[in-house]
């Protein structure tokens, strides 16, 4: 791996790990609950951030130039909530502004089995070849769109294998029963999003546990961080389990303080 390369993935993923605060919700969702202001939302959490992962719209206009820490950039969208087709998305942000925002890493959603799996598959592959030239590393998003119960093992593993083939440096999928199947077929780091806010707090907590003990390198979370009533606690918790490999119940005491 060449040095510019592997320097941006060690500065996401340190040590093999990385707790990575996704703040990219607006593309598609627009102003929803706790990140109508995501500047506010996200500056006390960014001391605890391995990577943040915004849009470049929400980069420009509400972090911060001068926060060290490195980005992942959503470069894909083109789809809503109330649209027809939430698997259609494109490449939103060229290779060059990407490069001009001092990113360390690109994302972009991929839809398999959906009615653009071919689209996001091409365009997906299409920004691979734009960021290797430049060193730059594409994570690939398995997205499910509406449809949750999607999150299985088969499901996922099919996604994050497709995923590795075309060239994804990383990726971020769901976590779910047989996790262990899809580490096992998936040649790259895998972290995983949080999906919408779980019950209880212990259950986020159990989910990152359950994720790193079969094989994730971490996560990329947003809602079950940033939408907790007490979200700097909740993201030390995570940390603690991520990099320390501290248990559930310890990690629960951390974060109840
Ligand atoms: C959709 C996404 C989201 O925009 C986001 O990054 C997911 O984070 P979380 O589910 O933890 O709120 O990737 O596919």
């Amino acid at each position: 791996m060449d040095w510019g390369m592997k320097n941006r993935l060690g500065r996401i993923i340190k040590g093999g790990r990385t707790v990575m605060l996704a703040i990219d919700h607006g593309y598609f969702l627009g102003p929803i609950s706790k990140l109508e202001d995501p500047g506010k939302a996200v500056s006390q959490l960014i001391p605890f951030a391995d990577a943040l992962m915004p849009t470049r719209g929400v980069l420009r206009n509400c972090i911060d130039a001068s926060a060290d820490v490195p980005i992942v950039l959503r470069v894909s969208g083109g789809n809503s909530i109330v649209g027809k087709d939430l698997s259609r998305e494109g490449i939103t942000t060229s290779i060059e502004e990407a490069i001009r925002l001092n990113v360390s890493a690109v994302a972009f959603s991929i839809y398999v089995g959906a009615e653009s799996e071919h689209q996001t598959l091409m365009a997906f592959s299409e920004l691979v070849n734009q960021a290797e030239r430049y060193g730059i590393p594409a994570l690939a998003v398995t997205a499910v769109g509406k449809e949750l119960e999607k999150r299985d093992a088969r499901f996922l593993g099919l996604s994050c294998r497709i995923a590795a083939e075309l060239g994804a440096r990383f990726i971020k999928t769901y976590y779910c029963d047989n996790f262990e199947k899809v580490v096992e077929g998936t040649s790259v780091p895998l972290v995983i999003a949080g999906g919408p806010r779980m019950e209880t707090d212990l259950d986020v907590l159990q989910v990152v546990s359950n994720a790193i003990k079969n094989g994730a390198a971490g996560v990329d979370m947003g809602r079950n961080v940033w939408q907790n009533e007490r979200p700097v606690a909740m993201i030390k918790a995570i940390r603690a389990i991520v990099h320390e490999n501290m248990d559930v119940a310890d990690a629960h005491k951390l974060f109840l303080g």
